[in-house]
């Protein structure tokens, strides 16, 4: 058993930011399941979205993010974002971050359902990476933050219903038990629930699972947003499109070579992205949809690095090809219910970032508000962990996480072996993306609960990576499939076939211990 003062799960922006901060106070160990570098963080393309224009600039940024959540945002939340969010982004261009610049000056672009362009990038389309590579930088220099990679949470250890720590499964395959003051989860999505995503492997849900199993709070799961444009060829990975190409100027475009995005809203490209998301689902049921780009007289190649580079494998180019594209699951705006400042319905357990919800994105977020969201909320959350003392002293006594260890590691019926897991795991993803997807009913969403049923009773056991993470995303799915039959209405990005109007109420949704409620 190990015993460190704080124990942060997740090494993307929230975690790290998180990290930094609390290694004001005493000793941080900081998990995450691979190499430091391989987090959803890494992979954001587009931008960074912060208001660094002044009181106008950031009364503006509030609206676009209120508006986009439809109806359904915490302003509190919302304001704190994107008042706090300039100063944050300070921080990041002190520690060495390059945002791409012209003649001196920040670029700014602008992406769906913003008033402005208001959304810094690096390298073109790699600022996550940027981001993610400065704040390592960083913190490495930190000594008494220690970063543990190869390694997975397996589940939280409780004591007399506070948060004291972790099992946790080492790249060896060995369990470690890590007590700690608090801990605070950033681990994540959970985008690999569905089949089709445009998150990498490691986005399983552990962090919400974790939280969950333990009786912490999860709050308005039905809210996955999918990202309109995902790259679309037999075969190919659903390599995440920007959405900072509509922002350059890209049109969407059918089959017929036709731009529709009129007929849906009057933001046309730019509208709020569940709204694209469901028009190029409705246009691509008679063919495949487009990106356009050929119109765009810029040097596309130079603004779009990573992108064109994907492409290029597939002999296609932005400024001469159309590029096919459908939605992909791409983030969750629910997760473990939050106040402001990350502090969970558990004492002991604080959250940041995509684990969490603090209600910041109400229905659906956005866009490149999420690491914007990873950056202050990190922060806020270690400053909850801070001013809330967390000095109480872990006795010895065996705890729930223990326990769970054990249930991880038995069962009956159960599939075992590396090949069965996987089947396992794709049949979930499928069940997912075809009954709990984009365009919703109660039959499908029926349907998606009794297939979750049966593959319960054949769920991986054992402690190794691939059975946990199998555990975890039949928790997420079941979370969010409940949460979508519950939610008899439209709103965001939960969209209802048969309730396809909005209520006059905007209630969340919170579960807790299989319960499911509507909260004003
Ligand atoms: C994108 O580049 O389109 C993704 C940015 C985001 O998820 O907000």
């Amino acid at each position: 058993m190990e015993q460190v003062d704080f124990l942060v799960v997740g090494a993307g922006i929230a975690g790290l930011s998180a990290a930094n901060c609390l290694s004001r106070l005493g000793s941080v160990v900081v998990v995450t399941k691979e190499e430091l570098a391989e987090s959803n963080t890494a992979y954001a393309q587009g931008g960074i979205a912060v208001a660094m224009g002044g009181d106008e600039d950031v009364a503006l940024h509030l609206e676009d993010t209120m508006s986009a959540g439809d109806g359904l945002v915490n302003r509190e939340a919302a304001a704190m974002l994107v008042e706090q969010g300039p100063q944050r982004v300070e921080e990041l261009l002190a520690w060495g971050t390059k945002f791409d610049r012209e003649n001196g000056e920040l670029m700014r672009t602008r992406e769906g359902a913003h008033s402005l362009p208001r959304i810094l990038h690096a390298n073109g389309d790699a600022t996550g990476k940027e981001i993610a590579v400065s704040l390592l930088r960083h913190v490495r220099e930190v000594d008494s933050i220690e970063l543990m990679e190869w390694t997975t949470g397996v589940d939280l250890l409780v004591e007399n219903g506070r948060v004291t720590g972790a099992t946790l499964l080492d790249g060896e395959g060995g369990v470690r038990v890590v007590r700690a003051k608090a801990v605070l989860l950033a681990s994540g999505g959970a985008g690999q629930v569905y089949s089709d995503t445009t998150n990498p492997a490691v986005a399983t849900g552990d962090g919400i699972a974790m939280a969950y199993r333990a009786g912490a709070e999860v709050s308005n799961m039905e809210f996955y947003q999918f990202h309109p444009t995902a790259f679309s060829a037999p075969g190919a990975p659903r390599f995440l499109m920007s959405e900072a190409l509509r922002g350059e100027g890209a049109y969407l475009v059918n089959a017929k070579g036709e731009r529709f995005m009129e007929r849906y809203h009057r933001l046309l490209e730019l509208a709020p992205r569940d709204v694209v998301a469901r028009a190029i689902t409705r246009e691509g049921m008679d063919g495949e949809v487009y990106l356009d780009m050929r119109h765009v007289k810029k040097d596309l190649q130079a603004r779009f690095p990573g992108i064109s580079r994907f492409l290029a494998q597939y002999r296609l180019d932005l400024g001469r090809d159309l590029i096919p594209v459908r939605p992909a699951a791409h983030y969750m705006m629910g997760g473990v219910r939050t106040d402001v400042h990350g502090r969970t319905s558990l004492p002991g357990l604080y959250a940041a970032g995509e684990v969490a919800c603090t209600g910041v994105h109400g229905a659906n977020r956005l866009a490149s508000n999420s690491l914007l969201e990873g950056l202050v909320f990190g922060v806020l959350a270690a400053e909850a962990v801070i001013a809330d003392g967390n000095e109480r002293k872990v006795d010895g006594q065996r705890a729930d996480g223990d326990l769970a260890v054990d249930r991880a590691a038995s069962g009956g019926s159960s599939v075992t072996g590396e090949a069965a897991t996987e089947r396992w795991i794709a049949e979930l993803r499928s069940l997912m993306w075809k009954y709990a997807g984009l365009l919703r009913d109660a039959e499908g969403l029926r349907q998606a609960q009794r297939g979750l049923d049966a593959l319960a009773v054949t769920m991986p056991r054992g402690i190794f990576r691939r059975a946990l993470e199998a555990r975890n995303l039949h928790v997420v799915a079941g979370l969010i499939v409940t949460s979508a039959l519950g939610r008899e209405e439209s709103r965001g990005a939960h969209y209802r076939n048969d309730f396809p109007e909005r209520n006059t109420v905007a209630r969340h949704s919170a579960m807790r211990a299989g319960e499911l409620t509507f909260v004003s």
